[in-house]
């Protein structure tokens, strides 16, 4: 028995194959889980399966019927709700005007009852949000939320998660794997995208593994009481994926501290509403050293960032670039800040340096430096497309991240803002990047790390800051900080010790 049968199915762009042939059953009340580097077809097909795009060959069954899914809105009215990688809400509009967008033409008529509508409904999910709110002045996590409401209340059958836990902090993914859980157990059958590996293993039933476009493995996930085991089967995926050996393990050497590139002294940062999120930091970062921050989702970690790269001004205190510092920014989000989509890979590449020599000279772009430059740049990042002019909107989520690492990373910066670098990236990638960050390091860069991920954060780092509410409640040795103290800190709990001087 199959909710949903691909048969076959094969997409092309130009003459790129983004999906080969690929043939699969998704039984109900399961969650499917799909597996691929960046780049192997996975939200190609998912946007098949939501009729964003239409196959060139194959055939999809819906409880086995042949169905011809030509609009995203004959998919949902047939039942299947799709949650982009990329959110694709109306900043503009409040939780309730995105979630009925579309659904009712009077909708403005009673928009009260749609609100506790929306809020019963997201009260039944454990979805928490306040339905009132401009979607745009909501953090990432919460705006996921607002997505998979909006599949919910069209009364989805098939869910399609694309990524849903990059952005999410662990006890929402923790909250999402439970409403996930429930909703499989009620009947739904859920399509499940990520590239963590564990997560998948826990969470999912079966799993499919993609590699440039082909099914390579398709089987039911099997997990054992036995841990070896299970790391062994992590290792079997995770090597499917890339085709080639991964470790899954990082060696770092001990970091050798120069130099202070970068003195914070009690910094005060408003959000862009003008609330303080960040209150009294100050930190030296030094020539060579990794300082992470750990953190949970919207602990001002972001208005930071922006403040370390003068993307915002301070309010209050004192930020010092010790000398002519060169700084590599990597956003949170790439599409926002990180991109200009409609460029192309080698315009991108050069968004920072194009008044420069070689790329510019008497005033005239010099076409042949900029191409060169962005198929070197492209190499070494791995960025996987058909050639330097593809547009950035064309690209995969991980390869559109490989962009702005090749760009922020080239021209040997001193100081490095890295805000979830690996967010969105397959492991083999994510293996590169960090490899790439740490070599970074050792040339001599002074880097700021910053991510919810506490293992990245472990890894990393060579001092590790916690931040809470704003402000860095610890800055402890990454040589003997502990995950358990640094999660415990992440959770407010350094206040209670009186940690914080
Ligand atoms: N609209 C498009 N035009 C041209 N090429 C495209 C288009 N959409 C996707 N591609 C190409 O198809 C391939 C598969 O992309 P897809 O987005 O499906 O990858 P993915 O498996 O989701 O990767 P990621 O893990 O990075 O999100 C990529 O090489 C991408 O550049
Ligand atoms: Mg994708």
């Amino acid at each position: 028995m199959s909710y949903l049968r691909l048969e076959g199915i094969t997409k092309c762009f130009g003459t790129f194959i983004a999906n080969d042939n690929i043939s699969i059953n998704f039984e109900p009340g399961k969650i499917h889980a799909i597996l691929g580097e960046n780049g192997a077809g996975k939200t190609t097909l998912l946007n098949i399966i939501s009729g964003l795009y239409q196959p060139d060959a194959g055939q999809i069954y819906l409880q086995e019927k042949p169905v011809q899914l030509d609009s995203p809105s004959t998919a949902i009215r047939l039942g299947i709700g799709m949650i982009h990688q990329h959110f694709m809400l109306v900043p503009r509009l409040t939780v309730t005007e995105n979630i009925i967008l579309g659904t009712s033409k009077h909708w403005r008529l009673n928009l009260r009852q749609k609100h506790q509508e929306i809020a019963a409904l997201s009260q039944a999910y454990g979805l928490e949000v306040d339905p009132t709110v401009q979607v745009g002045n909501l953090p990432v996590g919460t705006q996921q939320r607002v997505e998979i409401l909006k599949v919910l209340y069209r009364k989805a059958n098939l869910l399609i998660l694309d990524e849903p836990t990059a952005v999410l902090t662990l006890p929402e993914i923790e909250s999402l794997i439970r409403i996930l859980r429930q909703l499989a157990a009620d009947g739904h059958t859920i399509i499940f995208i990520s590239h963590k590996l564990d997560e998948v293993m826990n969470l999912c039933d079966t799993v499919t593994v993609l590699r440039r476009g082909k099914v390579v493995f398709q089987s039911v996930i099997e997990i054992s009481t036995s841990p070896n085991h299970n790391i062994l089967y992590r290792q079997q995926l995770a090597q499917l994926m890339v085709g080639r050996e991964v470790t899954l393990e990082l060696k770092k050497s001990p970091a050798s501290r120069g130099r202070v590139v970068l003195s914070v002294q009690g910094l005060q940062v408003a959000d862009d509403r003008g609330v303080i999120t960040v209150r009294n930091v100050s930190f030296e970062l030094r020539s060579g050293e990794i300082l992470g921050i750990a953190g949970v989702d919207g602990n001002g970690q972001r208005e930071l960032a922006d403040a370390m790269t003068r993307l915002r001004t301070i309010k209050q205190g004192k930020i010092e670039f010790h000398g002519e510092i060169k700084v590599g920014y990597i956003p949170e989000d790439r599409q926002k800040m990180g991109l200009v989509m409609q460029f192309s890979i080698a315009q991108n590449l050069i968004l920072k340096a194009f008044q420069k020599q070689p790329f510019c000279r008497h005033f005239l772009l010099q076409g042949e430096a900029i191409k060169n430059h962005a198929k070197s740049a492209m190499q070494l990042f791995d960025i996987r497309t058909t050639g330097e002019d593809v547009k950035v909107s064309q690209l995969s989520g991980g390869n559109q991240q490989k962009v702005v690492l090749a760009r922020e990373l080239a021209g040997e910066p001193m100081l490095i803002v890295a805000m979830q670098p690996t967010r969105g990236l397959d492991v083999g990638a994510t293996e590169a990047v960090q490899r790439r960050l740490l070599a970074e390091r050792d040339r001599g860069a002074a880097i700021l790390y910053i991510s919810t991920e506490l293992e990245e954060i472990m890894t990393m780092s060579d001092r590790i800051a916690v931040m809470y509410e704003g402000e860095f409640v610890d800055i402890l040795d990454g040589a003997t900080a502990t995950l358990e103290e640094v999660g415990f800190l992440m959770g407010g709990g350094g206040r209670e010790l009186g940690v914080r001087s």
